[in-house]
């Protein structure tokens, strides 16, 4: 495994990589790598000639009053589970050598960024969408795995690649959890033992409304103020937002008769914790009985 600390090297060796014909894969990251950012790397792996993989904990996605500072840091450790992971390039840039300091373009997602995370988090999606689109540039990917975790960053980069005609498939992740139910997260470090115990209800909140869909209790606001009950319940957690929005466009629904997606981001805590799933799709097996039955 090469590790790369510039931006111009960077570009340099995918050019030549990619006149040599090869598949580039990409799994963009922030570090501190845990299983969801494996299981990223494993799909781009199958796919691809070339694994390269970004660690980056990128400024310009943090608020004034968010926890760049104090965003979890391993290099060592990401490394080694990197090498583990056989992928082929790691891109490790300082934060300097990635912003001039009077930069002064910007991607900026009108429609998608909103809602849910975009409302609370103002800006972080102008910096994601702008970081992800220079990564773009810089390593050249044919494909780039993105974690349905962030599902609403996931949809926001699909609709980046379609509006500016990037040359990039992109790939969804299911979300990876722990064995309690708790998605992954760098940030599940800040939780104290009390918190990560506590923290399990996003996971119960999300059962619950896929227990009562499935009883078929099609309307959100029942689902709602179910998932809002068991939340507020729970010593230490504040709900940020629990939104049920349709899964492409994330537009606010009222009835579940299509796949939609349930988002939640709480606090527990200070630190923010988000969780979602989707209701109303159909399953792998559903999926090939009806394009058998076609
Ligand atoms: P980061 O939070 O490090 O996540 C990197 C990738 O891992 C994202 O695509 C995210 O959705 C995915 N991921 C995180 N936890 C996961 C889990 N439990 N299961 C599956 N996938 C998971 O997301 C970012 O970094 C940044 O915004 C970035 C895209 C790198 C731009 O700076």
């Amino acid at each position: 495994m090469q590790i790369i600390h510039t931006p111009l090297e960077m570009q340099e060796c995918a050019m030549g990589l990619k006149r040599a014909g090869k598949v580039i894969g990409f799994v963009p990251t922030m570090g501190f790598l845990h299983e969801g950012h494996l299981s990223l790397m494993r799909i781009a792996r199958e796919q691809c000639d070339v694994l390269v993989v970004s660690i980056f904990v990128n400024p310009t996605q943090f608020g004034p009053n968010e926890d760049l500072d104090a965003y979890p840091r391993d290099f060592k450790r990401d490394e080694a589970l990197c090498r583990e992971a056989k992928v082929d390039f790691l891109f490790y840039p300082e934060p300097t050598n990635m912003y001039a300091d009077n930069a002064s373009v910007w991607v900026e997602e009108e429609s998608l960024s909103s809602v849910l995370c975009g409302a609370s988090r103002p800006g972080h999606f102008r910096g994601v969408c702008t970081v992800v689109a220079k990564l773009f540039n810089l390593v050249q990917p044919d494909l780039a795995v993105f974690g349905e975790k962030d599902a609403q960053q996931l949809r926001i980069i699909e609709r980046m690649v379609r509006d500016l005609n990037f040359p990039v498939e992109i790939v969804r992740g299911p979300i990876v959890r722990e064995s309690d139910g708790l998605a992954m997260s760098s940030r599940n470090k800040y939780l104290s033992p009390e918190q990560r115990k506590n923290a399990i209800c996003l996971r119960k909140a999300l059962d619950a409304a896929t227990r009562m869909f499935r009883k078929g209790e099609h309307n959100v606001e029942p689902i709602r103020s179910v998932m809002e009950e068991m939340i507020s319940a729970v010593p230490e957690v504040r709900i940020d937002y629990i939104e049920f929005v349709d899964e492409q466009t994330l537009c606010m629904v009222n009835r579940i008769d299509r796949p939609v997606l349930v988002a939640i981001a709480v606090r527990v805590g200070s630190t923010r914790l988000i969780d979602n799933g989707v209701l109303g799709s159909m399953s792998g097996a559903h999926k090939v009985a009806v394009k058998n039955a076609l």
